[in-house]
């Protein structure tokens, strides 16, 4: 007779801010990890008639933590996978509308973590235990109490603001939800977002996580406790997929 398996699932948060590399790294783990969902925060923004007006800049307000995020909707939607280790078929994501340039990862180093993940999900079988990772992509995942409690394993990537204003402005814009359209509408940044209101709602976000406030050099304080904090921009993409990969499997032994 089969053994019935039990789930267990790891959610793995994969902060930093917007173009900080956070989906380019999720989908390399998610390539390398056998039994393994990405979870995009980005799908549980409200539709964009429901995005706040910047009560300043008089511009919808993507950003500002308190109404960036369908936070009871996300922590709801994080459960669930922590209980069953799939995503709900009802689930919609946007992320496969936006464009995504490839970021290669030499083969070896996907190689050797393959084999890695084969053989712990091999053993954990074998202990009756079937092992699903939860990928979690998002640019406010260490802002809501109730996020960070269901995170397992935490990775921040901190990178300088001058190298994300830059990849921000070469993107060409973004699919979001409308309430009427699966397919979402495309949002572009008007000129000064970026001063305006991405970069304020960012520090305003992140400011309590590192000491003095200092969010591009400062240590991690105890809110988000065990954070990973990469430091991506000189490394390569191997590098970081590498180090990940390491804090995964120990994870796993915990
Ligand atoms: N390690 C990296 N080195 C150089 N460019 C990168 C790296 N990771 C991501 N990028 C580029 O930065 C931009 C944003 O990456 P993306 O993964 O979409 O960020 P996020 O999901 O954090 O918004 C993309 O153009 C991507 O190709
Ligand atoms: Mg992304």
């Amino acid at each position: 007779m089969v053994k019935e398996q039990a789930t267990r699932v790891i959610l793995v948060g994969v902060g930093g801010a917007t173009c900080s590399g956070k989906t380019t790294l999720a989908k390399h783990l998610k390539n390398i990890i056998p039994d393994s969902v990405i979870i995009h925060q980005d799908d549980f923004a409200p539709p964009q008639e429901l995005v706040p007006i910047h009560p300043v800049h008089n511009v919808q307000d993507w950003d500002a933590p308190q109404g960036a995020i369908q936070w009871d909707r996300l922590i709801d939607f994080l459960r669930t996978v922590k209980k069953t280790g799939i995503i709900p078929p009802e689930h919609y994501s946007h992320d496969h509308l936006n464009e995504q340039k490839d970021i290669p990862v030499e083969d070896a180093v996907k190689e050797k973590w393959r084999k890695e993940f084969e053989l712990i999900k091999q053993r954990k079988s074998e202990e009756g235990v079937r092992i699903v990772w939860g990928l979690v992509d998002g640019f406010l995942l260490y802002w809501h109490p109730d996020v960070i409690a269901e995170l397992d394993v935490k990775i921040f990537l901190r990178v300088p603001e001058a190298t994300l204003k830059e990849r921000r402005h070469q993107r060409h814009g973004y699919h979001t939800a409308v309430q009427t359209d699966p397919e979402g509408s495309l949002w572009r940044d008007p000129p000064t977002y970026w001063e305006d209101v991405v970069w304020p709602a960012y520090v305003e976000a992140h400011t309590d996580m590192f000491a003095d406030g200092d969010i591009e050099h400062g240590e991690p304080t105890d809110k988000v406790k065990g954070v990973l904090v990469i430091a991506p921009v000189g490394r390569e993409l191997g590098a970081i997929v590498d180090e990940c990969c390491d804090v995964l499997r120990a994870s796993e032994m915990t």
